[in-house]
C-alpha cells in the first residue's frame, strides 16, 4: 500500500463540513467588534524573535521551548539571515509592534484592533492543544480606566453568548496581579513563603523562584499545587489604586450580571500582564487546564519595547476549543446558504442550456449552480437539496425543444411548467418578493 504524506503533528485540516462553525465565529466577532468601533488588523505570521522574548518573558514555556524558528530552506548556516525569525505564538506582541511602528500614539486613543489569525506553538499535541491553532483576539491600547476592563469583558461575554455559550456553560475566572508599584511586594511575599519549600518544588518552579515567583502559581504539577494552596493571596498585597480599580471592575460585572469567579491564584502563562487578568473557562472544566480564552491588562508592555508609558488591555480565544465546545453542547449553528437555484438538466441539449442559465442567473445576483456530470433526475435533486437550494429549474428533452422550463419550489415541493421568457419574472416573485 502507498504511504501518503500525512499532515504535520499537532495541525488540523478544516474540511467543508466544518466551515460553518468558523464562519459563525468570524461573523460573531466581526459583528460585535465593528459595532464597538474596532478596526481589523492582520500582521505577519512570522516576526523577529526579540519581539516575543521581551513581551512574553524569558521564563515562560512559550519562549523557552515552544517557538518555531523560520529558516530559509536549503541555505547553509553561514548564508542564513542575520535576524532570527519565529512563527508568532500569539497576537498581542505583533499588534503592539504595529502600534509603535505606525505611530498610532497620535491616533485618537484608545486604539481598538481585532484579529482572527493562526498562531504556532511547538507544544506536545493533545486534546484541544495544537501546534497550529486559530485565535480571535482584540487589543485596546491607550486607556487605563476600569471602564475599559469592563467593556472588554462585556464584549467577550456577548461574543460567547452570540455563539450559544452562556452562564449555563462558561464562566470568567478573574484576578488582579498588581502593577509596577505593588508587584515587588507581591513577589517578595510569594518568595518568602515559597523559599521554605524550595527543595520540594518541581525543577521548573525552583528556577522560577528567583526569576518570577508569580508564575509558580500557574504550575500544574501536583507537588507544587499542594504548596501553592497555602501561598499568600496576591489580592492582599495589591496597592490601594490596584485594589480600587479591581473593585470597580467586579462591581461593573455585577451590574451587567456577567458571572465571574474570583480566582486569587490566576496568573496566566505570559509575563506581560498587569492588574486585571482573566480566563474564560467551561464550567465543567475543573482542571482549569484548557481555557477557552484569556487576557488582561498589559500596562508596561509598550514601555518594554521602548515606547511611551501606555496602558492597554486585550483578550484572545482559541477557535478550535470553542468549536469543540459548541459541538459538545450540541448548539445549532446555521448551515451556510450556498445555492438558491439549482438547475437540473437531462440530456445533451439541456446541458448546454443549463450552464448558460447558471451564468445568466449568477449575473442577475442569484446564487446558482448545476450538476456537472450525467446524473439522474433523482441524484440532481439530491444535490439541490444538499446545497440548500430553494428552487430547482428542470430542463428535460422536451423543455429544451419547446423553450420551456419546470420550476420546482423545494420549500413546498410544488412544481409548474413555464415558458422560458417568463422565467425571470417567476424567479423574482418566488425569491425576492416578500
Ligand atoms: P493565551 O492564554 O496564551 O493568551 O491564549 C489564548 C487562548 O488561545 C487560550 O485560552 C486557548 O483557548 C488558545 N490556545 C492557546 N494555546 C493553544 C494551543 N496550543 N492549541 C489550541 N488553542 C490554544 C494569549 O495568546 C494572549 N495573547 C491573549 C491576550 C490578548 N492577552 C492580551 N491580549
Amino acid at each position: 500500500m502507498n504511504e501518503f504524506i500525512r499532515k504535520p503533528r499537532g495541525t488540523k485540516d478544516i474540511l467543508p463540513d466544518e466551515q460553518k462553525y468558523w464562519r459563525a465565529i468570524e461573523k460573531a466577532v466581526e459583528k460585535r467588534c465593528l459595532a464597538f468601533d474596532f478596526g481589523k488588523i492582520t500582521t505577519p505570521s512570522f516576526e523577529s524573535v526579540q519581539l516575543f522574548d521581551r513581551a512574553i518573558g524569558q521564563t515562560t514555556d512559550i519562549v523557552q521551548k515552544e517557538m518555531f524558528e523560520v529558516k530559509r530552506y536549503g541555505t547553509s548556516e553561514e548564508k542564513r539571515e542575520e535576524e532570527t525569525l519565529v512563527l508568532r505564538p500569539e497576537g498581542t506582541a505583533g499588534v503592539v509592534r504595529v502600534y509603535l511602528e505606525k505611530g498610532m500614539q497620535v491616533w485618537p486613543q484608545p486604539v481598538k484592533l481585532y484579529y482572527i489569525e493562526p498562531m504556532f506553538r511547538y507544544g506536545r499535541p493533545q486534546k484541544g492543544r495544537y501546534r497550529e491553532f486559530w485565535q480571535f483576539g482584540f487589543e485596546i491600547i491607550g486607556d487605563k480606566s476600569s471602564q475599559t476592563d469592563i467593556a472588554t469583558l462585556m464584549l467577550i461575554w456577548q461574543i460567547f453568548n452570540d455563539l450559544g455559550l452562556n452562564e449555563k456553560d462558561i464562566i470568567i475566572d478573574i484576578n488582579s496581579i498588581g502593577c509596577k508599584i505593588c508587584r515587588p511586594q507581591i513577589n517578595k511575599s510569594l518568595s518568602d513563603y515559597l523559599i521554605k519549600y524550595q527543595k520540594l518544588l518541581c525543577p521548573v518552579c525552583q528556577e522560577r523562584l528567583n526569576l518570577n515567583p508569580l508564575r509558580i502559581l500557574d504550575c500544574k504539577e501536583k507537588k507544587c499545587q499542594n504548596i501553592i494552596a497555602g501561598a499568600p493571596q496576591i489580592i492582599d498585597y495589591l496597592c490601594e489604586s490596584c485594589k480600587s480599580d479591581f473593585k470597580q471592575v467586579l462591581e461593573g460585572l455585577d451590574e451587567l450580571a456577567i458571572p465571574y469567579d474570583l480566582n486569587p491564584r490566576l496568573v496566566r502563562g505570559l509575563d506581560y500582564y498587569t492588574k486585571t487578568t482573566f480566563e474564560i473557562r467551561d464550567l465543567q472544566d475543573k482542571t482549569r487546564q484548557s481555557s477557552l480564552g484569556g487576557g488582561g491588562r498589559y500596562d508596561n508592555l509598550i514601555e518594554t519595547y521602548g515606547g511611551p508609558s501606555t496602558p492597554a488591555i486585550g483578550f484572545a480565544a482559541g477557535i478550535e476549543r470553542i468549536i469543540s465546545k459548541i459541538k459538545e453542547k450540541k448548539i445549532k449553528i446555521p448551515e451556510i446558504q450556498k445555492t438558491e437555484i439549482f438547475v437540473i438538466q437531462l440530456g445533451e441539449k439541456a446541458k448546454k442550456i443549463a450552464l448558460k442559465l447558471v451564468y445568466d442567473l449568477g449575473n442577475k445576483g442569484f446564487a446558482s449552480s448545476c450538476a456537472m456530470g450525467k446524473n439522474s433526475l433523482k441524484s440532481q435533486l439530491r444535490s439541490a437539496d444538499k446545497n440548500g437550494a430553494k428552487l430547482a429549474l428542470i430542463i428535460g428533452q422536451r423543455e429544451a425543444l419547446d423553450k420551456s422550463i419546470i420550476i420546482k419550489d423545494l420549500r413546498d415541493s410544488t412544481q409548474e411548467s413555464y415558458s422560458m421568457n417568463k422565467l425571470d419574472e417567476m424567479i423574482y416573485k418566488k425569491l425576492r418578493q416578500k
